[in-house]
Order: structure tokens, then sequence, then C-alpha cells
């Protein structure tokens, strides 16, 4: 039960509803005592819908009741289930994205948000069930609120979270970009390395704190590779990219996303590469940059990120078995053209240009052999979005700005379901295949 439309501006009721520049809901209905939530029971079983269940309860100060709106369906809802990762607990609650109302605000009278505002929540907590979108009420962390405005319908802002928590942090921490200059954006990497390290979880500290030393961020002029750029994620990522003054090469299937993407204002990228033959590709961007592409960014999986790998890779660069010994590194130093190889153990201190290394981020995999030693690999740290409330309210208010501005645009809803009745139908059409360049997006209520 789905229909297809694309939506990118508020109904006329909702915009009815809206004060300033956010979108508010003055009418909030009484919370009622029990809800309906899809539970997946086990492993490659569809949701199965369950009416009658208590609602989540809020356990922090800091924390927010929302009644959901629309959701965002995203490839982990299909994925985990389907290959039995990311399910921490059965039954399970799934839903990573959402826009929704606030119906019970946090305590602290400070806080950014109220009562009746209507919200975008990237639910990247996936271990805690109560934050989950597949149900009719969740709860959210007030610095992982990021509130909607009121040129944005909520079925548009629930495509918008998950992909702008992954490109910012992609950006901000593993590439080291700093978004002081857009719009007043954050330094991420300044606002973790004031933190205390203990602070950090252990699982991501060394991405956080030495996963690129200063010397090689990513600054104004650099390329960035996108691989797989007509995802959710690239579409976001392009945006943020653009605003730090990074220029974008693009690899997409050409034949089937080319027109749409060298055509659409907000994400046209400076190259656009047709994906077809990966080897023409990376030869494409190797001599349109001049060998100079030091970033880049895959949303598909390992085979692609090798690829990607080689674009990035300085020529005739050995890898780690191939390499000479330590003691014989200058020799080896000495004789390399371009971006230079950095010594095994990659320094904490400010490097100098000479010997930058390039940055590969795979959202979706990495490869495991092969490894240039000028190239260094990075994973998203997605939970610095929910378990570093600096970080997740730095994002989160920049994010309204963006938005607000129209800086940066949310991916189109290339579909709708209606209500948790008709998740399962979407994620069936996910895992057929049948969804690109956008998200298909549930509607609660409308
Ligand atoms: N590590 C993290 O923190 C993190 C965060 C967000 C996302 N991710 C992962 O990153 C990847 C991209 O996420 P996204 O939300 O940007 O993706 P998306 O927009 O949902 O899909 C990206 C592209 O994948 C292709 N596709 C769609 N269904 C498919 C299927 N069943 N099998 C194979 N390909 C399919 C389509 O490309 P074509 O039209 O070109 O075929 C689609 O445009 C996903 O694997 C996601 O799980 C990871």
């Amino acid at each position: 039960m789905f229909k297809w439309r694309r939506k990118s501006v508020a109904s006329k009721a909702e915009a009815q509803e809206c004060s300033t520049d956010y979108q508010r809901r003055n009418a909030l209905p009484r919370i009622p005592e029990t809800q309906s939530a899809l539970l997946l029971h086990a492993i490659r079983q569809p949701y199965e819908l369950r009416l009658n269940l208590p609602l989540p309860s809020i356990q922090q100060d800091h924390e927010l009741l929302v009644k959901v709106l629309a959701v965002g369906l995203n490839p982990i809802d299909w994925k985990a289930p389907d290959y039995n990762f990311g399910i921490p607990i059965l039954p399970y609650v799934s839903g990573r994205e959402y826009v929704g109302t606030v119906v019970q605000a946090p305590s602290d009278p400070s806080s950014r948000v109220r009562q009746g505002d209507v919200v975008i929540v990237p639910s990247t907590d996936y271990r805690d069930l109560r934050k989950a979108a597949f149900q009719e009420y969740s709860i959210a962390s007030a610095s992982n609120i990021i509130r909607l405005p009121t040129h944005v319908s909520a079925d548009s802002g629930a495509t918008f979270g998950v992909a702008f928590v992954a490109a910012a942090l992609a950006l901000g921490i593993c590439m080291g970009v700093n978004f002081e200059d857009a719009e007043g954006g954050p330094d991420l990497l300044k606002i973790v390395k004031a933190i205390n390290a203990d602070h950090l979880p252990e699982d991501i500290r060394q991405e956080c704190l030495g996963g690129i030393p200063e010397g090689d961020r990513a600054k104004r002029g650099d390329y960035l590779v996108v691989w797989g750029g007509s995802s959710t994620c690239a579409f976001v990522m392009k945006q943020l990219a653009r605003l730090a003054g990074l220029k974008i090469i693009s690899v997409v299937n050409s034949g089937k996303h080319g027109l749409r993407i060298s055509s659409h204002i907000s994400i046209r990228p400076d190259l656009l590469v047709d994906s077809h033959n990966p080897d023409r590709a990376v030869s494409i961007i190797k001599s349109a940059t001049g060998d100079a592409a030091r970033f880049g960014f895959d949303t598909q999986g390992k085979d692609t990120a090798a690829h990607l790998l080689r674009a990035l890779a300085s020529p005739g660069t050995a890898t780690p078995t191939e390499l000479p010994l330590a003691e014989d590194y200058s020799d080896f130093k000495s004789s390399s053209a371009g971006k230079l190889p950095t010594p095994p153990s990659t320094p904490s201190e400010p490097s100098v240009a000479t010997n930058q290394r390039s940055h590969l981020i795979g959202l979706a995999g990495l490869p495991k052999k092969d490894i240039p030693e000028d190239v260094a690999l990075h994973s998203v740290p997605i939970k610095l979005f929910h378990e570093v409330a600096e970080v997740g309210e730095a994002l989160s208010v920049w994010a309204e700005k963006l938005l607000v501005k129209g800086l940066v645009v949310t991916p189109d809803v290339v579909g709708t379901v209606e209500g948790l009745e008709g998740i399962n139908d979407g994620l069936n059409r996910l895992r057929k295949g049948e969804i690109s360049g956008g998200r298909l997006v549930a509607v609660l209520e409308s």
C-alpha cells in the first residue's frame, strides 16, 4: 500500500500552524495510555504490528516525548533483520529517523525545544528501543532535535536526519572540515578535543582524537570524491561539502542518475563520472585532478570503496607488505613524487603539506587488504551524535539554521506508505532495489 509523490512544501494546514521560522502545533491531543508499534520477533521475519503496548517513558531530564508523524525508511531497517546485525535484543523496535510533535518537553526551561514543536529526529541510538521510530510515540534527547522549518513538509523532514548526521560527522570528524565559516557551523574536531577523552566512547575515541592530523584536514578548494553519489547520504554530503568550499566529484550510474544530478542546483557536482567501468572512473578522477584528490566518501560497500581507494592513492604507492623496512624509509620518501607516504606511525603533531595522507570514509564497508600507506581508512563515528551532547547540540542547531535559510535542502521523498502497517511493504520495495534517488516515507499522521 504505497503511492508515489515528490513533495517538498508544507501543506496549507501545516503552514497555518506556523508562527515563526519553525512549525508548531498548538492543539495537542491527550497522551494515551497505550500505543501501537512494530515488533521484530525473529531474524528474517517481517515486523509485527502490535496494539496496546505501553508508551516509552522519559528517564532523564534532557529527554522528551514525541508523537511520530512521518518516518523515513532507511536501508538498515531491512538489512539489520535480514543479515542479523545491529539487533541487540528481541523483540526489537526499529526505525532510525522521523518527524514528530513534541508532546512532553524537557524540564529544563532553557531548552531550545518546547511542547508543540514539530521536529526532525535522527534516531541514531539503535540500542535504545524507546528512541526507535516504528512506534506512535518515541523518546528523544533535546540535543538530538532539529526543529522543522515552516517551508519543509513533515514527509520531507523525515528524509533528512540520518543523512545529515552521517555526512556532517564524515566531513567534520573523519576529514576534519571546519564548518565555522559555513553559517557559523561547528568545528567538530575542536569540540571533541576539548572534551575529557574519558567521556568519548572508547570505540570511537581514536577516530575522534587521532583519525586525522591537523595538517591533513580538508580545506576550501580540496577535492572530495563521492562514490555512490546517487544515495540519500551523498545528497546531503554534497551540499555540506559545497558550503565548506570543497570541489565535488560524484561517481554514479550516469545512465540512471546523471541528468537528475547534473541538473539539480543543490547537488550538481564539479565533475560527474560514470561508474560503469571502475578502472576508467579511477583514471578520469586521477587525470582531472592531477592526482590531487585526497578525500573520498563511499556510500555503496567495500568493492566500490576499493575502487575509490585507488583513486586516492599516489601513483606507485606501495602497500604495507611491499614497503621497505623502517630504516630504509628516508630513501623511499625521497624517491616518491606527489603525495608522500606517511611513516608507519602517524604523527599526532600537525603535519606539513608534503606528507599529507589521503582519507577514505566508508559508510557501508571498507576494503580489508592492499591498503596503500598514504591512505587512511575511516568509519563514521555516528554515536557521537547521541552520546556526546555537545556534538549533538552543535549539529542540531547548525542543521536548523541551514534548513531555515534554505542553504541545505532535504532529499526527495520518492514515495509514501500509509501508517505503521505500510512499513513492511515499503521495506520490501527497498529490498528489491526499487527505491533510489531519495527516501520512502511512512506517513503516520498528516
Ligand atoms: N555507517 C553509518 O553510520 C551509516 C549511516 C547512514 C547510512 N549508512 C549506510 O550507507 C549506505 C547508503 O545509505 P543511504 O541512506 O544514503 O542509501 P539510499 O539512499 O537508501 O540508497 C542508496 C542507493 O543504493 C541503491 N540501492 C537501493 N536499494 C538497493 C538494494 N536493495 N540493493 C542494492 N542497492 C540498492 C540505489 O542506487 P542506484 O539507484 O544507483 O541503484 C540507491 O540510490 C547504506 O548501506 C546505509 O545502510 C551507514
